[in-house]
């Protein structure tokens, strides 16, 4: 494990296309599970608690398209609104939030270019249905354009959030709604996780340099003029339960009748190598240092009818 952590003790967390494009082994036993899905999201999980193993049933591509209905809940559209879906990946979210509300409009749009592409390719036909590459940090739309905003499962990435929610606050019409959803330190204190090694290797895969704590989300969020209207913790539906289906899988990769069994149930495991396994193992650990100090949070930040 020493091995695995030490060429990346100081991340460059500034590059998101490599966690995307299958170099880091944690994204591509993600993908193996949702059997390339286009969502990227970590998915959200029928059940918590004792209930919790019998995820273990359920599909983490499935999973992945309740995330999107979860937080399209959040943002409880009606009608011909405007909707904009900020670091749309490869356009599914958008896709789905369309369908789910035929009359409004929604417009994706991601950093990378082969995201928009692909997105463009799959449900570019959609009607009231676009999408644009584009900076969450620098939004390329004028002032009030739209109703509702979306980020999910993203703004870990950005390097300074607090210029995403000003973004967000410009962009939206006055009684308009973000949704935030994203990971937070559980409190101040537990920022000093930041340079921990196992916390290194989860900044190296997914790319980001910092959370924000819980309290600093909601206070950044007033700065910029929103009212916090819900804060949702989702850790023991997304992360928790995530953990427990990774853990099993690599329980059972340990032997080579459990490998068999893996392979049974998705052929698709035959593309990891025994080193892809051990590298998996250390990864896995590494996340759930990270979770015991961070919460899966999803937010509702208003724009007050009024300035
Ligand atoms: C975990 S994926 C989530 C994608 C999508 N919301 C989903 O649920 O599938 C994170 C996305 O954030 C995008 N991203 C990273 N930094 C960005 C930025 N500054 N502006 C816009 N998108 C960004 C990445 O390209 C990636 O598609």
């Amino acid at each position: 494990m020493t091995a695995i952590l030490s060429p990346i003790a100081r991340p460059d967390t500034s590059n998101p296309e490599c966690s995307y494009d299958g170099s880091k082994v944690v994204y591509r036993l993600l993908r193996l599970e949702t059997w390339g899905s286009p969502l990227m999201n970590l998915g959200y999980f029928g059940y918590r608690g004792l209930f919790a193993p019998l995820n273990l049933m359920s599909s983490v591509e499935g999973a992945q398209n309740r995330m999107v209905l979860e937080a399209a809940k959040l943002l409880g559209m009606r009608g011909e609104q405007d909707l904009l879906d900020v670091a749309c990946g490869r356009g599914k979210s958008s896709y789905l939030i369309q369908c789910l509300h035929p009359n409004a409009t929604v417009t994706g749009v991601d950093l990378l270019e082969q995201h928009t592409a692909t997105a463009q390719t799959l449900f570019g036909g959609t009607r009231n249905l676009s999408y644009q590459t584009g900076n969450a940090m620098d939004l390329n739309f004028g002032d009030e354009s739209f109703d509702r905003v979306l980020c999910l499962e993203a703004a870990f990435h950005f390097p300074d959030r607090a210029e995403f929610l000003r973004e967000a606050y410009r962009v939206l019409r006055p009684g308009g709604r973000l949704v935030v959803v994203d990971f937070a330190w559980n409190t101040e204190a537990d920022r000093v996780q930041k340079d921990h090694p196992k916390t290194m290797l989860v900044r190296d895969v997914w790319q980001w340099d910092d959370f924000y704590s819980l309290p600093e989300y909601e206070a950044t969020a007033r700065e910029t003029g929103f009212r916090v209207a819900a804060s949702h913790d989702w850790s023991s539906r997304v992360t928790a339960p995530l953990q427990l289906q990774f853990r099993t899988v690599l329980g059972l990769a340990k032997t080579s009748i459990g490998r068999r069994l893996l392979e049974w149930r998705n052929p698709l495991y035959r593309s990891l190598s025994r080193s892809d396994w051990h590298a998996c193992v250390a990864a896995v650990a590494a996340h759930a240092h990270v979770q015991s100090h961070s919460k899966y949070m999803a937010f509702v930040f208003e724009k007050p009818l009024a300035g």
